[in-house]
């Protein structure tokens, strides 16, 4: 068991936050907040506490200098600001005498937040390679710190785990949640089914590895399922293949022939747009020159049925290109339907996410994780550095 923040006494005490404030932006606005908004129970926690807080984040890639102003985290502080309906002050540093003036100054229940992390990563990948120097300067700001960053929990930067190594440190509420309720798809309650979704095959083998042994069936969609179709020598057009990929399929096909579901139709056109002519079709009938971009029908009435019983559910990558509005129909009829089951449903990767928030099953579903890579790496079984390194209670 981890120490969380609830093991340390907080009130006066400078606290360093670590948060993923790494949100999409499209033309410097936020395009989906959720994952300052999951953080806001740990940062309010600290305020009632009377902790001085110090917030860090990283945002986007920096590796060039045009990406520093694309990538600076003064939006997100003017929008935590609103959020909370109080000052949030930022330091356009990263370290120097404005930073460490705006620390001292903070009084009780008073949230600083620091320029993007990876700003440091202009000047040899400091942040990003965990450098000790830069660990230890940002540890010297605070006394305590807390690791809420649940998305990032699979990187090994100086502002998780290298600060983690030299001050007292314990996760947040929001990082608590996602293990409680990932771990507890390590042992589930059964009928377990997991779907997959998503371009990739490649993407999910750790994953698929990990759970096929316990789970009761494995629903798979998106781009990923025509490497598996290809795998039984079924013709999928122009649809995407990792060919590199199919003796993975074959095997595990060969393997767990009675688990895997794949799609029987598909919604399949020409050209990957809204307005291209497009029909659903059985497999069988995709010309060479067709793509499949959602499955179809009876593929999804196929699923439905058999996810009736299901107990548990885990969800990964939508099952067609659900950016385009007539592919996302398989995506929006199995959430609609999973969902209105009472079922225990748990929505990991961005892209799954995105779906379920922006066609409106946010509330709907019992959890939805903030990661995308870490959700994925920890559901593969590894340990993830950023929470390893948290002391023990
Ligand atoms: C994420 O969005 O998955 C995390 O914030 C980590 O970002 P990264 O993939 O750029 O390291």
């Amino acid at each position: 068991m981890k120490k969380t923040i609830k093991n340390f006494e907080l009130k006066g005490k400078r606290v360093i936050i670590r948060v993923d404030f790494n949100v999409p932006l499209q033309d410097g606005v936020i395009t989906d907040d959720s994952r300052i908004v999951k953080s806001l129970p740990t940062i309010r926690y600290a305020q009632e506490q009377g902790a001085k807080i110090i917030l860090l984040s990283h945002l986007g890639r920096i590796k060039k200098e045009e990406d520093l102003a694309k990538y600076s985290l003064q939006e997100v502080a003017s929008h935590l600001a609103n959020l909370l309906n109080q000052t949030v002050y930022f330091s356009n540093q990263t370290r120097g005498k404005e930073l460490e003036d705006a620390v001292q100054n903070l009084k009780e229940g008073e949230i600083l937040l620091v320029q993007n992390t990876r700003y440091e990563d202009l000047d040899g990948k400091k942040e990003s390679s965990n450098d000790q120097e830069l660990a230890s300067y940002w540890a010297k700001l605070g006394e305590i710190f807390i690791n809420d960053a649940f998305a990032t929990a699979h990187r090994s930067h100086a502002s998780n785990v290298g600060i983690a190594s030299i001050l007292p440190s314990g996760i947040g509420l929001l990082m608590e949640k996602e293990l409680t309720f990932l771990s507890s798809l390590q042992n589930p309650e059964h009928p377990f089914y997991v779907i997959l979704g998503g371009s990739k095959v490649s993407d999910k083998i750790g994953v698929i590895q990990n759970l096929i042994s316990k789970v009761d069936g494995l629903f798979i969609g998106g781009g990923m399922a025509f490497t598996f179709l290809k795998a039984k020598n079924i013709s999928v057009g122009s649809s995407l293949v990792e060919d590199d990929f199919l003796p993975f399929c074959q095997n595990l096909l060969a393997t767990y022939p009675e688990k895997i579901l794949l799609p029987v139709d598909v919604h399949a056109s020409c050209q990957m747009t809204q307005e291209g002519e497009s029909r659903i079709i059985p497999i069988a009938d995709i010309k060479d020159e067709e793509a499949a971009y959602d499955i179809g029908s009876q593929s999804i009435s196929l699923y439905k049925e058999k996810l009736r019983d299901a107990a548990t559910i885990f969800w990964n990558g939508p099952l067609g290109v659900y950016e385009i509005p007539k592919y996302q129909t398989a995506t929006k009829e199995l959430l609609d339907f999973i969902t209105s089951q009472g079922k225990k449903v748990i929505l990991g990767g961005g892209d799954i996410a995105s779906a379920a928030v922006n066609l409106g099953y946010e509330e709907k579903v019992t959890y939805i994780s903030t990661g995308g890579g870490a959700t994925l790496e920890y559901l593969e079984g590894k340990e993830l550095p950023a929470i390893q390194v948290i002391q023990d209670q």
